[in-house]
């Protein structure tokens, strides 16, 4: 029996929309990053698909051939993965945002590979990270990439819990209780964790999958494109400038993150022969990305609330994300939480995510009584903490509502509630609709207690046949539950006949 382990075969990668990085867990039993094959410690997210698919270039080479051919490169596209978004390539061949996530994936395990060289064997086992807000579909969109690319799938781990596991793991500071806010390229996400006793516990997470600090590049180059037309009369747009526009970006990214640690920046872009030059303070910015902010505000305080806790006992805010360095949202957390609450220095607001997501590959190996070992064979201590997480949505069965009440309309009656620490079982009673019934149709849904069918997502979905009964009783019973790697479980019981039926929870017909 082998129950030892080698750190090489395993990582933990933080899939980023602007950039993924990836990390392993070293001989002191710390978190480390791996570059990738071109030398870099993280990888932009960025694909190029080739003619006819042939050739396809990751990160930095993607990103570099964005002036040439801006039509075959694709970045930001974790924003559209689990939607039905398509993208047409010129020759009317047609690719997924999946298809795109899986050859980042592709790159991310070739460049493990070659770091890890021959002192690993078999498949890598992975933790990937998501954001907390991402739904079922989308968590097992991520597992089908990763196994594609040749991972073995521990399991997929919230961004903010990962960062804050990697805090955790770091500081010996105590019981306390902190806010991990995570504001990067796409999304913002909030979650309030509570650490006693080497654990840390998840009291709540809320974030929108729709903003991040592409909103703020988006905000300046409408500052440019409005400058050329007001001052040469001039509408410039990506598709009619496809080459400066990705000057003109870049150069607005560029003095975007100077303005982190300047007071005043100057946006100068060039077409045509024609020039303008913005000038940009932090007072101009905090004034232009204040609709951001707002938002960024109501999703945190939407976090407080949500884990019922007093705002004045949060002393401690984790402010990672690339985007986290902006000026004006470091002030609107201060304001949220006062002037000292920033806690600086203790992890790298880029790296985070990825070593918080090796360090919980570790402790769920080390959990199933196996021993990491260096390659020496000289074991390697599990990491001191562990968490629990807890629910991001509602999941629940489609019930039509009450008869009685004239409404024949589907709703969700949700039987795991969010916010319910995982692992998590609960069991609801139904009656059937009429009374000769014997087809039942269970649609199980990612939706919250009586939101509109319309508005749920739909996850699971089975008709059952069962033998007729009145329909004034309970006489169906659905057991749903979620474990640690966020599989979820339906079976359905018939209580007249005994018969239970598992429900296979197909999130792919969603995409
Ligand atoms: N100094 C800086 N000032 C302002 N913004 C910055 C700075 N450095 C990086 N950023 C921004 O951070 C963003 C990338 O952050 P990060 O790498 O954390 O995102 P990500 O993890 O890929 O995205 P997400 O977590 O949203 O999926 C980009 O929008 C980038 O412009
Ligand atoms: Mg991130």
């Amino acid at each position: 029996m082998n129950s030892s382990i080698s750190n090489k075969q395993f990582v933990g990668i933080d899939l980023g929309t602007s950039n993924t990085g990836v990390a392993f867990f070293d001989e002191t039993g710390k978190p480390k990053i791996i570059p990738n094959i071109d030398g870099e410690m993280l990888t932009p997210s960025v694909v190029y698909v080739g003619p006819g698919c042939r050739e396809i270039l990751v990160g930095t080479a993607a990103k570099n051939m964005e002036m040439l051919e801006p039509d075959r490169v694709f970045k930001e596209f974790k924003r559209e993965v689990g939607t039905d978004k398509i993208y047409a390539l010129e020759e009317g061949k047609e690719i997924t945002p999946e298809f795109l996530q899986t050859q980042l994936l592709i790159y991310i395990h070739n460049s493990v590979i070659k770091y890890f060289g021959d002192s690993t064997t078999g498949n890598i086992k992975v933790v990937v990270t998501c954001p907390a807000q991402f739904k079922e579909h989308q968590r097992q969109s991520i597992k089908k990439s990763a196994k594609q690319a040749g991972f073995d799938i521990l399991a997929i781990i919230n961004e903010p819990t990962s960062a804050g596991l990697a805090y955790g793991v770091n500081e010996k500071q105590g019981d306390r209780l902190v806010m991990v806010s995570d504001f990067g390229g796409g999304t913002y996400d909030s979650s309030l964790i509570s650490y006693a006793g080497g654990e840390a516990t998840v009291l709540a997470s809320n974030g929108d999958k729709q903003l991040g600090g592409k909103d703020v590049d988006d905000i300046l180059l409408d500052l440019v494109q409005k400058a050329f037309q007001n001052e040469h009369n001039l509408i410039i747009s990506a598709q009619s400038h496809p080459a400066d526009w990705f000057n003109i970006r870049e150069e607005v990214i560029r003095q975007k993150h100077m303005l982190s640690s300047r007071t005043e920046v100057k946006l100068v872009a060039r077409i045509e022969g024609k020039q303008v030059v913005i000038p940009v303070n932090r007072e101009m910015l905090n004034m232009i990305v204040k609709q951001l902010m707002d938002r960024i505000e109501n999703i945190t305080l939407e976090t407080i609330n949500k884990a019922k806790v007093d705002k004045k006992e949060i002393k401690h805010v984790l402010t990672i994300g690339g985007s986290s360095r902006l000026i004006s949202f470091q002030e609107s957390i201060k304001k949220m939480f006062g002037e000292n609450c920033i806690l600086a220095g203790s992890v790298s607001p880029d790296m985070a995510v990825a070593e918080g997501a090796v360090i919980h590959a570790a402790k769920l190996i080390s959990s199933k009584g196996k021993t990491i070992v260096d390659e020496g064979l000289r074991a390697i201590p599990a990491p001191s903490i562990s968490h629990v997480d807890c629910m991001p949505h509602s999941l629940g069965v489609a019930v039509f509502g009450a008869i009685n009440s004239g409404s024949h309309k589907l709703y969700c009656s949700a039987i795991l509630e969010s916010n319910t620490p995982i692992p998590c079982q609960a069991t609801k009673a139904y009656s059937s609709v009429e009374d000769a019934q014997t087809e039942f149709h269970v649609q199980v849904l990612q939706g919250e207690e009586d939101q509109k069918f319309e508005d749920c997502l739909v996850v699971g979905d089975r008709r059952l046949n069962f033998p007729a009964r009145p329909s004034d009783k309970d006489s169906i019973e659905v057991v749903m539950a979620y474990d640690n790697s966020g599989m979820v479980n339906v079976s359905v019981k018939d209580l007249i006949s005994g018969n239970t039926e598992d429900i296979t929870i197909d999130f792919y017909s969603n995409n």
